[in-house]
């Protein structure tokens, strides 16, 4: 049987350039979908998956989410003499137990190899969740949940897998299917961002991981000779040609690259309509924009 999963790795140390100038002074992983930080779906996600040890690869400038995770006892001493329980419920639902949280700091921004493999001592040897707060999953049950149950059932290491229309496969880590079993695929090889007209296939990878320990001796061998940015592609691929087993498991959800600003206003209109108490009002407003804007056409 393969083992429960309890830590997951929260890389968190990208520069957010697509976001600038927002991401001068505010972590990218802070922005809100309508008064949630990306940070907190993340979190709540991997909660709900059975992870107990949240481990974040921070960097510079990163410190507005430690706050974001620190008790406020000013402003919940003041919520309380107000009676405002119902926020003073919303807070408390930010906590973290006592040491459940460890921040480890990537110095350089040498990619997400480099950032998962920072965190390798904190991981040891047993098989852990990688979770990119960017991609914002909306699911009936979480996407790493729905992981975590397949990968009791195949061991091995699992990446998350969407299909993609195949003119967009350069923007993606794609994946070179071996056997396709439905929802679960069997992997032979990954390409990350394949030039146009060569990508093995239109299953893209997408920032949900279940990863064998093994991962972390192969990022540390590509650590040492590769220049730029190390790619966690690559320490999988690896896994691959060492003989052990790679899956992609194609979720049942919709995703938002929140690391796109295209893609962070498509979530906002989504997890903003999907509010009870915002979706007449928005949705009004949605319907009259749209009708204003082809009359105008
Ligand atoms: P991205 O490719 O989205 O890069 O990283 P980025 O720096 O966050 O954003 P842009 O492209 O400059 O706008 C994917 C994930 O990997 C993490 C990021 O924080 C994000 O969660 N990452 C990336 C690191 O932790 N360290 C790195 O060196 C690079």
């Amino acid at each position: 049987m393969s083992k429960r999963i309890t830590k997951a790795i929260f890389p968190v140390a990208g520069l957010g350039t697509r976001f600038l100038p927002a991401t001068k002074a505010i972590p990218k992983e802070i922005m809100t979908l309508v008064d949630r930080p990306l940070i907190q779906y993340a979190i709540d996600e991997a909660r709900a998956a059975g992870i107990r040890d949240f481990i974040f690869v921070t960097a510079r400038g990163k410190s507005a989410l430690e706050d974001y995770f620190d008790s406020a006892p000013e402003l919940e001493a003041s919520l309380r003499r107000a009676g405002k329980e119902e926020l003073l419920e919303i807070l408390k639902s930010t906590n973290m137990d006592s040491g459940a949280i460890a921040y480890i700091r990537q110095h350089k921004p040498l990619g997400l190899g480099h950032a998962v493999w920072c965190a390798r001592r904190l991981i040891g040897n047993e098989p852990f969740a990688v979770i990119l707060p960017d991609d914002v999953i909306a699911a009936e049950k979480p996407c790493l949940q729905q992981m975590v149950e397949a990968y009791a059932e195949t061991g091995g290491s699992m990446v998350a897998a969407m299909e993609v229309p195949k003119e967009q496969t350069s923007a993606y880590g794609i994946l070179d299917v071996k056997e396709d079993m439905g929802s679960l695929v069997k992997v032979s090889g990954m390409v990350e961002k394949p030039a146009a007209g060569t990508a093995p296939s239109s299953l893209a990878v997408i920032g949900r991981y279940i990863l064998s320990p093994k991962i972390m001796q192969n990022l540390g061998k590509i650590n040492r000779g590769a220049a730029g940015e190390l790619q966690l592609t690559d320490a999988i691929a690896a896994e691959m040609e060492q003989g052990r087993d790679v899956f992609g498991y194609r979720f049942r959800g919709q995703r938002f690259d929140c690391g796109s600003k295209a893609g962070f206003l498509q979530a906002t209109v989504a997890f903003g309509l999907a509010r009870p108490e915002l979706r007449e009002e928005f949705s009004q407003y949605l319907t009259e924009l749209v009708s204003m804007r082809n009359a105008a056409q």
